[in-house]
């Protein structure tokens, strides 16, 4: 949530740095952008737009910008609405700033700089910092010692950068809970401290990733160089390692959206999971498996738990990361607790984690980026191979994230299979956009299945929600009865996920109860069904999807394509921004 940028830089065109490396952080939030900057009579400047970096790139390209330092921010809004004075940079007597994260007691920080005279032009909780920073300086400190004690007084999570008019030579950053890397460029003619590897993918091929209560101080004097001091205290030195984004994993590369070159890439990412998966986990030796997660990776988790338990045998919780965390839970010392996370950033999960870790228990992260601070602070990691994803809806990543949980109890698998199932939704003439085009007048919408059904039924009306802003609601097909069958008429749509397998009569059961309610029906089936039917995919009110016949375990491989696809065509259809749906951010990093 919100990506923050910083370069220190011996060049003047530092506002192309921080406009691309804004475009690669709009993932973090959309809200609104903005970048601060020193102009050539070291006089600080600020640029702020409301929604997204392409219209501040617009108005910046208006200026002919040559400065050597800067700092830019993508917001995801947490404390005030979306408007230009809640934009960051925020600033104060030469002071600018740019934060990730959320500063808790900012109302009695902002209540004590107001008694000291200070008047405060946002409704952010950010605002304080750089008036706490600039009342430091007012009381006589540098700036380095002005930063280290305004970042003592915060509590909450934050990433922080901020610059002085004064001192045009130090960049300064701080780190709780959010992340930040700090890296140089490869002719070391630049130095940047970013969100993360993404922002940086263009910029610097090698970075360090600051830990928690690390300071870093960037400066320029005949060459840059960058120190970071533990808890703001004693020079430590943090591992530099190679910045594996590359260009192409940050470039739509042809495709009209990221979301669809993702999509587009599930049946590679089966491959790349099963061939890179070195892991020796022996689920059957815990009393029981607890996975921890949100959003789609807790989807990912419910799923497993299908797997885990009819093969390992083993009984397995699944849990909301953010209910987890706060409802005292008991934790049972044979079990193994797995956290599930594409970003490893995301706030809930990650303090799940340290939950369970603070009662001694093992913790194990799946983990799609193996710097996050997920991966950093558990016991083992299982990297998931989904490669960098940049649509903030997740989609390969939950292929990877099934398969590898698939993997962790079941050791032959056939991904031939996976991958032919999957690249027969890919490589299919099946018309997404036609059914699209039906769904996307729905004020509501139902996904039912029954078995494996179910969570994938969950991820799609997730899917759908997200993107099409529809209200969608997955249900188990047996339940559906109990209560949400008083909301179908003929203007609801059901989305059945019955391919053959032991529970397809069953969900035809439900849908038929469906139809009898005048509801809608899009049946999602596979070819070794159709004799089953009896005829009801050519029911007027029944439309039709007819997959090849596929292994019942490896059927939510082929599924996920589907409701991916389906939830994209609907979104497309009805011609919103598939990649940056409104009001989310990708990387979860505030509670
Ligand atoms: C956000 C994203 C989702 C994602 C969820 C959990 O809500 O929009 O796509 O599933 O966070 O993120 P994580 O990185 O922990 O998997």
């Amino acid at each position: 949530m919100c990506g923050i940028i910083s370069v220190l830089s011996f060049r003047d065109n530092i506002s192309k740095d921080l406009i691309s490396a804004l475009e690669r952080l709009e993932y973090r939030g959309y809200d609104s952008a903005g970048i601060a900057y020193f102009d050539e009579n070291s006089n600080l400047q600020r640029i702020r737009t409301v929604g997204k970096v392409k219209l501040l790139k617009e108005v910046v390209q208006k200026f002919d910008i040559k400065s050597n330092i800067g700092i830019g921010h993508t917001r995801w809004a947490t404390h005030g609405k979306v408007t230009e004075f809640n934009a960051h940079p925020h600033v104060a007597d030469g002071v600018a700033i740019v934060h990730n994260g959320i500063i808790e007691n900012y109302q009695e920080l902002r209540n004590s700089l107001i008694s000291e005279g200070y008047e405060f032009e946002s409704e952010t909780d950010t605002e304080v910092v750089a008036k706490l920073i600039a009342s430091n300086i007012k009381s006589g400190k540098d700036f380095i010692e002005a930063f280290k004690s305004a970042i003592s007084k915060l509590s909450g999570t934050f990433a922080i950068v901020a610059i002085y008019e004064k001192e045009p030579n130090l960049l300064l950053g701080a780190k709780k809970g959010s992340p930040m890397a700090v890296g140089l460029s490869s002719d070391k003619q630049s130095c940047y401290i970013a969100s993360d590897a993404v922002a940086l993918s263009t910029l610097a091929d090698e970075l360090a990733y600051l830990e928690e209560g690390d300071i870093v101080v960037v400066r320029k004097f005949d060459h840059l160089s960058f120190e970071i001091f533990e808890n703001g205290k004693d020079k430590i030195e943090r591992e530099i390692v190679p910045n594996k984004v590359s260009l192409n994993d940050v470039a739509k590369n042809g495709y009209e959206s990221f979301m669809l070159k993702e999509i587009s890439e599930e049946a590679m990412v089966a491959r790349r999971t099963f061939e890179r998966f070195k892991y020796d986990i022996n689920l059957s030796k815990y009393d029981s498996v607890s996975i921890v997660a949100c959003g789609t990776s807790y989807y990912a988790g419910l799923l497993s738990k299908y797997w885990i338990e009819e093969i390992a045998k083993v009984h397995v919780d699944v849990e909301i990361a953010s209910e987890f965390r706060y409802r005292n839970p008991v934790f049972s010392k044979n079990s193994l607790y797995i956290f599930i996370s594409q970003s490893g950033e995301t706030i809930d999960t990650l303090c799940a984690m340290r939950l369970v870790k603070e009662a001694g228990i093992k913790t194990l992260a799946l983990v799609n980026v193996e710097t996050s601070s997920i991966a950093r602070e558990a016991d083992i990691v299982v990297k998931t191979e989904a490669g960098v994803e940049i649509g903030v809806a997740s989609t390969k990543a939950f292929v990877a994230q099934t398969l590898s949980l698939l993997m962790m109890c079941k050791k032959d698998i056939d991904i031939e299979a996976i991958e032919r199932s999957i690249n027969s939704v890919l490589n299919s003439q099946y018309d997404f956009a036609k059914m699209a085009n039906k769904l996307k007048n729905s004020k509501s919408l139902f996904y039912i299945g029954r078995g494996t059904n179910y969570p994938i039924s969950l991820e799609g009306a997730l899917k759908i929600k997200e993107l099409s802003y529809i209200s969608a609601e997955g249900y188990p097909a047996g339940e559906i009865k109990h209560g949400p069958i008083a909301i179908i008429d003929e203007n609801v749509y059901t989305i059945a996920l019955a391919p053959f397998d032991n529970h397809f009569e069953k969900t035809i059961s439900n849908t038929q109860e469906i139809l009898a309610r005048n509801g809608k029906i899009f049946l999602i089936t596979t070819e070794n069904s159709r004799e089953l039917l009896h005829g009801l995919d050519k029911h007027e009110k029944v439309d039709s999807l007819f997959l090849p016949e596929i292994y019942s375990l490896y059927q939510p491989f082929a599924l996920t394509t589907v409701i991916h696809l389906l939830a994209y065509n609907t979104a497309k259809a009805k011609g919103y921004d598939v990649d940056k749906p409104r009001n989310l951010a990708k990387s979860v990093t505030v509670e």
